[in-house]
This record gives structure tokens, sequence and C-alpha cells, in this order.
């Protein structure tokens, strides 16, 4: 039997300390805000910008939700962004992907001025990250790691296999554990023999985008296993990559989903809005 590795208190720690922050600078006269940007009226990115806002209260942010339709153009949106990157109020800026096809989500992400890429998808932040000098996290990898110190678990000289090679998560995750001296194998689609390298995981992180995919076969028993999968299964409800009911009697430690690795990506964006108004409070 796994130890469950609860997201949600471990996020809740992460906006305590946030929101201690805030306080101090709310009595400076500083409000941090974050502006989030949704286009068009995808269900499940309606779901996540409302979440945001919540922890943007939650935390004593101010938070600023832009709408717009999904006829919207890049021009439109562009402008937008720019208004935003000179607003001082605004300290972070999130445009919620993804965008409608008619828009170039590499235009806008690259428009969004580093010191405010709370999300740190511009490739000047893609390149600190690499060379690891950087200020903003990737936010579900952070959270990842976050959720590893928080059980203890040592990552120096562990071979940790992340499945998946997004730029949102499976490269900055790889980059992140290779911070911190893990070995690292980066397994993808193309990927010959995958359990083969799954087993030799003392961390197995998955971030494929696929119900059940990760099953007990391919997991070394005692592996510490990190599920960022969110995937709707055949019944409609809400599950991760990782085979949880299977895997979860050979992991030494599992997150599990909902409740795992979500709430701590929308923690890690806190704390990235409120480094990223203190950083423009001292300029
Ligand atoms: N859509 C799904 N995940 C994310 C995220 O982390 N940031 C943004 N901006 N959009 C997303």
């Amino acid at each position: 039997m796994a130890m469950i590795i609860n997201g949600k208190e471990i996020a809740a720690n992460v906006k305590r300390e946030v929101a201690a922050e805030v306080e101090q600078l709310k009595a400076q006269g500083f409000e941090p805000g974050l502006a989030v940007v949704l286009v068009g009226d995808n269900p499940a990115s309606r779901v996540y910008v409302n979440n945001k806002k919540k922890d943007c209260a939650e935390v004593g942010f101010a938070s600023y939700e832009y709408t717009l339709p999904a006829e919207t153009t890049e021009a439109q949106l562009l402008d937008l962004v720019a208004k935003l990157n000179a607003d001082p109020k605004v300290n972070g800026i999130l445009v919620q992907l993804p965008l409608p096809k008619h828009i170039c989500e590499q235009t806008i992400l690259h428009a969004i001025s580093p010191s405010k890429d709370v999300d740190a998808f511009h490739p000047e932040n893609v390149g600190r990250i690499m060379i690891g000098d950087y200020s903003f996290l990737p936010c579900t990898p952070a959270g990842v790691i976050e959720m590893l110190d928080s059980i203890g678990t040592e990552i120096a000289g562990k071979h940790c296999v992340v499945i998946g090679r997004s730029n949102i998560v499976g490269k900055p995750m790889a980059m992140l554990l290779l911070h911190r001296n893990g070995t690292v194998t980066i397994c993808h689609s193309r990927t010959q023999n995958l359990a083969q390298q799954t087993k030799q995981a003392d961390i197995l992180i998955a971030a494929v985008g696929k119900a059940d995919f990760v099953t007990a076969d391919m997991v070394k028993p005692g592996a510490v296993v990190i599920d960022v999968g969110m995937n709707r299964n055949a019944e409609g409800k809400l599950v991760g990559d990782v085979a949880y009911d299977e895997v979860e009697k050979i992991a030494s430690a599992i997150t599990p989903v909902p409740g795992g690795v979500g709430p701590m990506t929308r923690a890690i964006l806190m704390r990235n809005t409120l480094t990223a108004a203190k950083q423009q409070l001292l300029k």
C-alpha cells in the first residue's frame, strides 16, 4: 500500500506562505495582481480560470479577468497583451491555453513581458530554466518537486523517468530533476520498450494524457509515482495517466487524481505571481 501524497494539503501550505507575504505587501500599500485571459468558451479552460480567480482571492491578490469571444483576432489579443504589459497594477499575465486555432500560441506567448510571464512559457524564461538561473518556475514541474520535497524523497542520484516531452510539463520537469541531480530519462510516444525504461524508475512521472496508461507491470516496486494526467474516462470521471488501483499496491508513494498535482500547479502560479510582484516593486 502506497503512501498517498496529498496535493491539496501541500498546496494549502504553499498558499498560506504566499498569503502571509501578500499581507505584508498590502500593509505597505501594494496589492499584487494577476491578469487571466480566456479566449473562447472551452469548458475545461473556464473551470481552470475560475479556479485561478478563487486562488487569487484566497491569497489576497487582485485578479483581472478578460474573457474574449472565440472570434477574437490575433491582433486584438496582442493589443490586450501589450496593454497588460504596460499596466502597473498587473504583475502577472496568464493567457489560458489552448487558444482558438486561428491564433498562433507562440506569437502570443512571446509577446508577454518575460517579467510578467508567471507561466514561464516565454523563450527567455524557458532558456533561463535550461541554465538553472530562473525566478519563475514552470508551475506543474515545480509543483511536482515541491511534493517530492514535502514527503522527503531524495532526488539526487535517483533514476527519474518522465513519460511525456511537452514544453509545459515533460521537458521542464526533466530539467528541474536534473538540476536536483537526478539521473533523468525522458520517454515519449516513439520510445521502444517503454515498460523496460519505466521499470528503472525510482521516481516515475507520468505526463501522457491517456487514462490508465501506466499499469503495475511498468512500475518498479517501491517507486514514487507522480501522476500529472487529467483525463476523462469512459464514464466521464476525472482520472490521471496511472492505473491507480493497481499501481498503488506496489508504489511506495503515489499522487491521486484529483487532489494531487493539480492543486500544486495552481499554488505555484500564486507563488510565481508573488515573485513577479516583488521584483516589479523593487524596480
Ligand atoms: N492550459 C492548461 N494548462 C495550462 C497552464 O499551465 N497555463 C496556461 N496558460 N494554460 C494552460
